[in-house]
């Protein structure tokens, strides 16, 4: 007899995971290093402190532990998993670092690979698992958000330097056995014509190598951003998927119990809820102790919730991440938790 490919319609979010650098550096900290002031950075940003990583912390250090929180929660053997995703733009090893992260965990039967869109990346991994559980290919998934954006940061540069710290969430997703679903919608969009805004580009620099011929250096130059032009995209952009996907799935913005967005700017998440008239009470925002930490943002900010009883069993999220690329996405999500 042949088997019959198991096949799922849904998928379902069962545990989640967060882990941070312990050195938390303040506005005021940053005062010291470039010309800037607490009232500033906190008036134009929201952010008040930045956790960045010690001489003695990897970021796959902060992976495996979120991952392995996430697991705890979900009851989970890493044995269990069949796929790793690491979302990040800065790994340790450019050949991708999510298989350090699968024997770390000793999580043997899973594949792992890297999966890069910057801010988006966390969102776009998630989507991306989705795929494979819906597929009936794969049972169970990982996805991490992770990002040591301190490594890429030009600390003179007072526009940009204020903005980011390093961070690792970790989600685990199952195909649902059933007729639930905890991804009720999604959309995802890229525009490189816009890409200059915000980059992390390669240095420009060649060697000799031999007789007249030359190889390019290896190497990145510090993040170059233009920020009104990021932020202008941001209030535009983001306000746009979430209208679109919330019409797609027939749904009004009071029947959310949670946005979730990416942790860029307190101002950027103010003006999206001011856009569906959805409450403070119900945006989440901890971008004041971390700051933008770039793929992590998201699941961080879900562990920080579920963990406290705010978000809850059955709650409807909508989500939303956006970033260089320029790339940007948006997921209508529910909490099922553990079994
Ligand atoms: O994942 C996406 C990542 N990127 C973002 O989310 C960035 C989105 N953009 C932003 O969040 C905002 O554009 C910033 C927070 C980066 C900047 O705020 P802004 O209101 O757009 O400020 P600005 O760039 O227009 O600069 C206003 C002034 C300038 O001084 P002058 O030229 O008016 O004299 C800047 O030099 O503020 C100055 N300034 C600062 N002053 C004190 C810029 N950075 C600082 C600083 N401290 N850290």
């Amino acid at each position: 007899m042949v088997a019959q490919p198991f096949r799922s319609a849904g998928v379902l979010l069962r545990g989640c995971g967060s882990a941070t650098p312990s050195r938390s550096i303040s506005n005021a900290d940053l005062g010291q290093r470039v010309e800037t002031s607490d009232s500033w950075i906190r008036s134009r940003t929201g952010i008040a402190a930045r956790r960045v990583l010690g001489p003695s912390e990897s970021l796959i250090d902060l992976c495996a532990a979120s991952a392995s929180s996430a697991l705890t929660m979900a009851g989970w053997e890493p044995d269990s998993l069949d796929l790793i995703l690491l979302a990040t733009s800065t790994p340790d090893d450019l050949f991708g670092s999510a298989p350090r992260l699968q024997s770390r965990l000793g999580a043997h039967r899973a594949v792992a690979f890297d999966l890069t869109a910057a801010c988006s990346g966390f969102l776009f991994a998630l989507i991306t698992a989705a795929q494979y559980l819906r597929s009936g290919a794969m049972r169970r998934i990982l996805v991490v958000g992770a990002d040591q954006l301190s490594r890429w940061v030009d600390w003179d540069d007072r526009r940009s330097c204020v903005l980011f710290g390093d961070a690792a969430g970790a989600l685990v997703m199952e195909a649902s056995p059933d007729d639930r679903d905890d991804l009720n919608g999604f959309l995802m969009r890229s525009d490189g014509s816009r890409g200059d805004v915000l980059k992390l580009p390669q240095i420009d620099e060649r060697a000799p190598l031999v007789g007249d011929a030359s190889h390019p250096q290896g190497g990145f130059q510090p993040i170059q951003m233009n920020g009104q032009e990021v932020y202008k995209f941001a209030v535009r952009e983001v306000p746009g998927i979430l209208d679109e996907l919330l019409q797609q799935a027939d749904l009004g913005a009071e029947q959310l119990d949670w946005l979730l967005l990416h942790q860029a700017n307190q101002r950027i998440l103010d003006a999206v809820a001011e856009r569906f008239a959805v409450p403070s009470t119900k945006v989440l925002s901890n971008l004041a102790n971390y700051g933008n930490t770039s793929a992590a943002t998201i699941p961080l900010m879900l562990d920080e919730a579920v963990r406290d009883g705010r978000i809850q069993a059955g709650h409807r999220i909508a989500s939303s991440g956006f970033g260089a690329g320029l790339s940007w996405g948006a997921a209508l999500l529910r909490w099922s938790g553990p079994a």
